[in-house]
């Protein structure tokens, strides 16, 4: 039993940064970014950031890669590189890149397949929009979501429209959903696959979220952004459970 997490999953903070520059401070002596403590602590930097984080001894991920290793595709990032590169984790299918970019259920699963194949962790995106918790289909679209993903993969609950809204999901709902995830996984792998809150999580409202049982730590954005905000999310997941 850990006490920084629950049963053996210790706590993950991820902040993404997605197309912003890192935080002034954020390669400081102290900086809440660097993953010197009982948790988990990873930064995911737009693709121009990631040496400049890797050298300032960050523990680092790409915020998306394609499956192809190289190749004629102008602009994108592979996961070989980011791998090459000295990336650890990987985010896979988060919501901007499903809306923007039109990555689908399959396109994800194969990037997490590259990514376990290249030895880098994926971080899977999973939830649903407005509209479909209006109409009650939350549980059918993340089943979906999850339907072709590989063993190994870390999952990242994040609802829609909780996501840069300010608006979070009831931790009692986050709860249920992060439960019903679970109960997706092969039963092997149900004690062990961390499955992180993504959702304007910030300093205040993240006790009550991590305190939840299935709720393994937070992927965060805007609350990312500003150093002191961060500092405070980490300490929550550093302080014992009450
Ligand atoms: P948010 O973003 O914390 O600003 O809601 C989370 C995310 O998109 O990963």
């Amino acid at each position: 039993m850990l006490l920084y997490g629950h049963m053996d999953r210790k706590f993950l903070i991820a902040a993404n940064w997605k197309m912003n520059p890192p935080p002034a401070g954020f390669d400081a002596a102290n900086s809440p970014y660097r993953a010197e403590s009982a948790i988990d602590v990873v930064v995911f930097p737009s693709s121009v950031d990631l040496s400049h984080c890797i050298d300032a001894q960050l523990i680092v991920g790409g915020q998306t890669g394609r499956p192809e290793p190289s190749g004629a595709f102008t602009g994108d990032i592979s996961i070989t590189q980011l791998k090459k590169m000295g990336c650890r984790y990987v985010l896979c299918g988060h919501s901007e890149r499903r809306k923007n970019h039109g990555e689908t259920d399959e396109y994800v699963a194969q990037q997490a397949i590259a990514a376990l194949e290249v030895g880098l962790h994926p971080i899977v995106c999973v939830g649903e929009t407005e509209e479909e918790r209006k109409k009650e289909k939350q549980n059918d679209v993340v089943k979906k979501q999850m339907k072709d993903l590989p063993s190994g993969v870390t999952i990242a609950y994040e609802p829609v429209w909780a996501i840069g809204t300010g608006k979070t999901a009831t931790p009692k709902d986050a709860q249920q959903m992060h439960a019903f995830i679970r109960s997706l996984l092969p039963k092997d792998e149900r004690a062990s696959v961390r499955i992180l809150y993504g959702g304007s999580m910030n300093a205040a409202n993240a006790e009550d979220l991590l305190k939840q049982e299935d709720i393994d730590g937070g992927l965060i954005g805007g609350a990312a952004l500003k150093l002191e905000e961060f500092r405070g999310i980490v300490e929550v997941a550093e302080s014992p459970l009450p």
